[in-house]
């Protein structure tokens, strides 16, 4: 008995090794990721051949940023765009007509299928690339016009608005009317790869890297500002409570709102001070290629989504997470995964975080439900733009909001817009 015991275990430690690791945190649906992207050279080789002779069409930025996410395993299990029905179906109840989970309608929404009309298989070209390069190879289901009815539909159960000053509605809406749906194999991943060499990483990626790293509990943190020190706190917080082997700082490399901090200056602050301020070896950084859609607590569903499937066990969502303006309630992101999400959806847990600030009397950055003694005024308080305003100006925000390092490379950023 023991004997038998004692032969089984190596093979199934290396059977689970082999399949990615079964003690990793499973993807979303299936035991191992599917990424969309065409890793066999020669397949690559012969799709992207028979692109250059396929109808083809240049798609929204939104689409191309979908793409890239199946492309890089994020999404796993979807296989492409969804039709109309699917669409409407994960709006209302974050779920497939099949059943399967899913926090948003992913939509590739074209403003003229005349190019495309009958074909069986379509080149889908870049919007952010000189010469709109073929991104992805599409095996057409459906096309499908989207009535206004439906586009309101889609726009109030994701934003939660209809107001067109609201920037992810209004990219939204800035797409055409005809949704193009089906598999997609993705042959790019856009400009995010020579962009961003050293921050640009797939889920694939990511996953292998922990697994090589030998990390078992994994924070991640979505990021799309550069990280001040309530977002460094907020990590060290979060990791000492789950006790974590590192953290995963994963930022939104895709388009942002005017007035957003652009991408490789947020890269370089965020990498200053993780080399600065976190103990060596406990902190990848990483980026993924996707427009912000401000959805707030629909999106911040999507963040857990492919968190999970990146490898992470646990993710951060404060305050206000991907919101904007007053559309949201400060901590309606974290109530829409007790109230919304279908049971069983996620594996991955969701460290719900307070305001965080630094604190006066204590002399340390806390979350301000551990501190009820405290008023308003005891807390290091400053407003997004008032913060701008300074760094605008050459002035650095106090060292309790911003590490000074951190500071001056956010300074000389916006100097230089001057
Ligand atoms: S986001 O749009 O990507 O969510 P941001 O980069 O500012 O914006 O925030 C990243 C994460 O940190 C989110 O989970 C957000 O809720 C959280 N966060 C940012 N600032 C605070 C804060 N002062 N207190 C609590 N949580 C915060």
């Amino acid at each position: 008995m023991i004997r038998r015991r004692f032969l089984t275990f190596p093979l199934a430690f290396a059977l689970a090794f082999a399949l990615g690791g079964s003690r990793m945190i499973k993807p979303i649906g299936s035991d191992i990721l599917h990424p969309r992207f065409v890793y066999d050279t020669a397949h690559h080789q012969r799709l992207a051949h028979e692109a250059d002779s396929l109808p083809s069409v240049i798609i929204s930025s939104q689409a191309a940023g979908n793409a890239v996410m199946l492309g890089a395993g994020y999404f796993s299990p979807l296989e492409g765009f969804m039709n109309l029905a699917d669409a409407l179906s994960v709006a209302r109840s974050m779920t497939m007509t099949d059943g399967r989970f899913f926090p948003v309608p992913l939509l590739c929404l074209l403003e003229s299928t005349d190019a495309i009309a009958g074909a069986g298989r379509i080149a889908l070209r870049d919007p952010n690339v000189e010469g709109h390069p073929v991104l992805a190879v599409m095996d057409v289901a459906a096309i499908e016009p989207v009535s206004d009815e439906q586009m309101a539909l889609l726009t109030e159960k994701v934003f939660r608005t209809l107001d067109l000053e609201h920037p992810g509605v209004k990219a939204f809406h800035s797409q055409g009317r005809m949704a193009v749906s089906g598999p997609i194999h993705v042959l790019s991943f856009s400009y995010f790869q020579n962009h961003f060499p050293d921050t640009f990483r797939t889920a694939v990626e990511i996953r292998n890297e922990i697994q090589e790293r030998g990390w078992h509990r994994i924070v991640a943190f979505q990021t799309r500002n550069p990280m001040h020190r309530a977002h460094e706190e907020l990590c060290k917080m979060a990791m000492e409570a789950v006790n974590a082997d590192g953290v995963v700082i994963h930022m939104l490399l895709g388009k942002l709102k005017p007035g957003d901090i652009p991408a490789p200056v947020r890269d370089a602050a965020i990498r200053k001070m993780a080399e600065l301020y976190f103990p060596a070896n406990t902190v990848m950084i990483t980026g993924y290629g996707f427009d912000m859609l401000y959805a707030g607590p629909r999106e911040a569903v999507l963040h857990a989504y492919f968190r999970q499937n990146l490898g992470a066990t646990h993710f951060i969502v404060g305050r206000d997470h991907a919101g904007v303006g007053d559309y949201y309630g400060p901590f309606d992101a974290q109530t829409i995964f007790t109230d919304e999400v279908p049971p069983g959806a996620l594996t991955i847990e969701i460290f719900a975080a307070d305001h965080t600030a630094y604190s006066k009397k204590l002399n340390r950055v806390v979350m301000m439900r551990d501190a009820p003694d405290h008023a308003k005024d005891d807390f290091v308080l400053l407003s997004g733009t008032r913060v701008r305003e300074m760094l605008g100006q050459g002035k650095a925000p106090p060292p309790e909001f911003s590490r000074p390092e951190v500071a001056q490379i956010l300074m000389d950023y916006y100097q230089s817009l001057n």
